[in-house]
């Protein structure tokens, strides 16, 4: 499906309430430059998680006169310092939403997540807001397809934040144009498909924070760099190929391919950092300390246990649910010391959002 086949028509407005939530999600195959308008340079593969959601309520109410607006309450209290953000993604989608004009919109948000644990929330938060959007749409347009709604979801979500068009079904995404998936698009995510292996179904992912801070480079400003950057078309290259190598691992539950590729991705992400101009560093002396942790553990435990890093410090701890007893005790009694505040979330792979 191309963008143009999600441009609504305009209807009368009528007063609407909907709550949704949609969880983080963590790329395997990572994301990582792209072009406009939101387009990946190369296709990403994501879990999506169960326990770290931002939960969205919206109330629409109909305007008699005057113009579209909204106002966002993260928490209870009203934020204004969002509203910028939230303006720009409404100019970007209001082509394929045009009945929204006539609303004004009350938009109440929360995480499950702690307010600055160095966990992005413009995935959930993103796609939490769209498919309070397509609620509304599907009111309004009844005989939506269920395929349409949660295509579209995905597709105002990736407007938002690209790594948002992930967030919306589960348990395994994948978003962008490639030849290992001839049914994956560049506008939106779609699961994997009925072939994954039940291991992946129940994988678990613990959260280390290592660092809370905000972070010093943006995701948006590191999907920039690699506009001009040296290694860009092999880095994509390179992505295309683990996908091809991930793909029947995850069919078969092999667990050496997956781990094997998931470090390598997560490496060659800090790597293009690494050698951006300007170059940055987003891990910190903790997040290796930890890597070299996991490496012993798994090569003297025999436990498949690998590691995963988001744009930051933090890192993801990805293992079979068998073995969920075994890594959270090595996480208490060896990794929390790293942590900032020994602070980590036990998460695991899930189906996506929920309507509340
Ligand atoms: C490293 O989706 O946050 O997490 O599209 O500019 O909002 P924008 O970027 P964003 O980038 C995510 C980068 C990543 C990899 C990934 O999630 O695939």
């Amino acid at each position: 499906m191309d963008a143009n086949s999600f441009i609504s028509n305009t209807t009368n407005p009528v007063a609407y309430h909907s709550n949704w939530e949609a969880p983080s999600n963590i790329a395997l195959i990572k994301y990582w430059g792209k072009k406009a308008p939101q387009i990946p340079n190369n296709t990403s593969l994501s879990f999506t998680l169960t326990k770290s959601v931002t939960q969205t309520e919206v109330t629409f109410k109909p305007l008699l006169s005057g113009n579209f607006d909204f106002s966002f309450y993260f928490d209870g209290a009203l934020k204004s310092e969002f509203n910028d953000k939230i303006q720009t993604f409404f100019k970007r989608i209001e082509i394929y939403i045009p009945w929204i004009k006539q609303y004004k919109l009350i938009i109440k948000s929360q995480n499950s997540f702690p307010h600055s644990s160095g966990i992005a929330s413009s995935a959930s938060s993103m796609a939490a807001l769209s498919l309070n959007l397509m609620d509304l749409e599907r009111h309004l347009f009844p005989k939506m397809e269920e395929s349409f709604f949660y295509q579209k979801a995905s597709f105002l979500a990736r407007l938002g934040s690209g790594s948002a068009s992930r967030s919306i079904q589960g348990p395994v995404m994948l978003w962008g144009k490639n030849d290992t998936f001839s049914f994956c698009s560049d506008q939106y995510a779609l699961p994997f498909g009925e072939d994954l292996h039940p291991v992946f179904k129940k994988f678990q992912d613990a959260i280390l924070i290592v660092d809370k801070g905000s972070k010093v480079v943006s995701s948006t400003q590191g999907h920039y760099l690699m506009q001009s950057h040296p290694f860009a078309a092999n880095r994509f290259l390179q992505a295309a190929s683990n996908l091809e190598f991930l793909a029947p691992a995850m069919r078969a539950g092999d667990l050496d391919v997956f781990m094997s590729i998931v470090e390598l991705e997560a490496l060659s992400l800090h790597a293009m950092m690494m050698t951006s101009s300007p170059y940055f560093i987003l891990m910190k002396p903790n997040t290796l300390a930890i890597i070299e942790k996991i490496w012993t553990f798994r090569a003297t435990k025999k436990v498949p246990l690998c590691f995963t890093l988001d744009a930051g410090a933090n890192l993801h701890l990805l293992y079979p649910m068998e073995f969920k007893k075994t890594v959270n005790s090595f996480i208490q009694q060896e990794l929390a010391v790293f942590c900032q505040n020994g602070q980590y979330i036990l998460d695991h792979v899930g189906l996506g959002a929920k309507k509340v």
